[in-house]
């Protein structure tokens, strides 16, 4: 009798929870997850032809919201640069009813990095199409990229490619030299700031309103590589991605500005503060998940990179990493530094694979860490940390 009773209560019991669960079902079992993405196969890769340019990024942007309308939103920022681009922001949600921690990428804010468009875009193509990258990548995070943040420089720099080289100082200040030939280098955008004025362009990286010229006591001039701007937020790029990420606020959890090291041997994984030596309150998190992704993303030929705070080697005032940090409050901030060469050979697919493959296992490696750090999504087992 009293078994009897125990059974009717607990058939009683699941039928309650069963109607619950019809009643009110979970939401993220309709709305969310891979139900909404398109699963391609593993042969099928995303492959470039050459460096991304402007159309190009442009183009993918729009095909991949075209496919993918539920989850991919594209912005174009404004202001326009001065040659009247708009730099890209491809948003990726896989759930939109729920905001989910936001992982912010730049890349190409400097004029040499050619490769960093091709990385980003690709990253965005394997999170929404490989299955291998959506389960612990895209279902607990929102993606926020901007593959070129100067797309006036990018252009600029890929359209003189096959000019002679001369040394960059000479070229500024030598207008007839310009026919000719190109720069060495080229850091900076295009933008002018008066008319009468040789020299052009401003250094995106040191125009940003966060101890603007606090690392030198003399403002270096228009001609160099380092030109910081006549003012703070002087620059189209520098505004408009200000402005996206004063709109973005506090879904941002984590940044990554993905640049290069033009230094063969030389690659680094960043963090706050460039401008001092003054360590950030959070180093030590910052410099455990660098150590971290360091060693999951092992360089080709086995070395590390090198992890530290971004003043060590050079001390640079108004970078976006510090502004992100110093006035928007995101608090954790990563430069990526993967090498790439100064003009590299633009038909050499391996020199552009080299850096793509780099760069985008070190954004993973970067978040890995960082998942790692906050324990979320891992189990430990007799000390083993199981990924699930
Ligand atoms: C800038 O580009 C936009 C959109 O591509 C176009 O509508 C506008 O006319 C352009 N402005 C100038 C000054 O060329
Ligand atoms: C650039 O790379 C291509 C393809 O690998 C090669 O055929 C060509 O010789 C290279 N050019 C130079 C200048 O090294």
């Amino acid at each position: 009798m009293l078994l009897q009773l125990k059974i009717s209560f607990i058939i009683i019991l699941y039928f309650f929870g069963a109607l619950f669960m019809v009643l009110f079902p979970p939401r993220n079992y309709e709305q969310s997850g891979a139900k909404m993405r398109t699963i391609r196969s593993a042969e099928s890769e995303f492959s470039f032809t050459q460096y991304a340019d402007h159309t190009f990024v442009l183009a993918t942007a729009e095909r991949f919201a075209k496919d993918n309308p539920e989850v991919v939103h594209t912005v174009g920022l404004a202001p326009s640069t001065a040659e009247n681009r708009s730099i890209i922001a491809i948003e990726l949600r896989s759930d939109k009813n729920s905001r989910k921690p936001g992982i912010l990428i730049i890349g190409a804010l400097n004029g040499m990095v050619w490769g960093a468009p091709n990385a980003v875009l690709e990253l965005a193509d394997k999170l929404l199409y490989d299955s291998n990258y959506q389960t612990p990548f895209f279902n607990d995070y929102d993606w926020y990229l901007i593959p070129m943040g100067n797309p006036d420089g990018i252009h600029f720099t890929q359209s003189v490619r096959s000019l002679a080289p001369l040394d960059q100082t000479q070229w500024s200040r030598k207008v007839s030299a310009r026919i000719n030939s190109r720069p060495t280098e080229w850091h900076k955008n295009v933008d002018k700031i008066s008319l009468q004025d040789t020299c052009f362009g401003t250094n995106v990286n040191r125009n940003f309103a966060y101890h603007w010229q606090d690392d030198v006591r003399k403002t270096p001039e228009h001609c160099s590589q380092s030109y910081p701007g006549d003012k703070p937020f002087s620059s189209a790029e520098a505004q408009a991605i200000r402005a996206y990420v004063d709109r973005l606020g506090d879904v941002i959890h984590l940044t990554i500005h993905l640049h290069a090291s033009f230094v063969p041997k030389k690659e680094f994984i960043l963090y706050p503060w460039r401008y001092s030596l003054r360590q950030p309150s959070n180093y030590r998190s910052l410099q455990e998940i660098g150590e971290y992704a360091a060693r999951q993303a092992r360089l080709p030929d086995g070395r590390l990179y090198e992890v530290h705070q971004g003043s060590n080697n050079i001390r640079v005032a108004g970078t976006l990493s510090d502004y992100i940090l110093g006035v928007v409050g995101i608090e954790l901030v990563f430069i990526v530094k993967p090498y790439h060469e100064l003009f590299p050979n633009y038909t050499d697919i391996n020199i552009r694979e080299g850096y793509v493959r780099k760069a985008m296992s070190t954004i993973l490696s970067v978040v890995r860490g960082w998942r790692s750090s906050t324990r979320q999504n891992t189990l430990s087992f007799f000390g083993n940390d199981v990924e699930f």
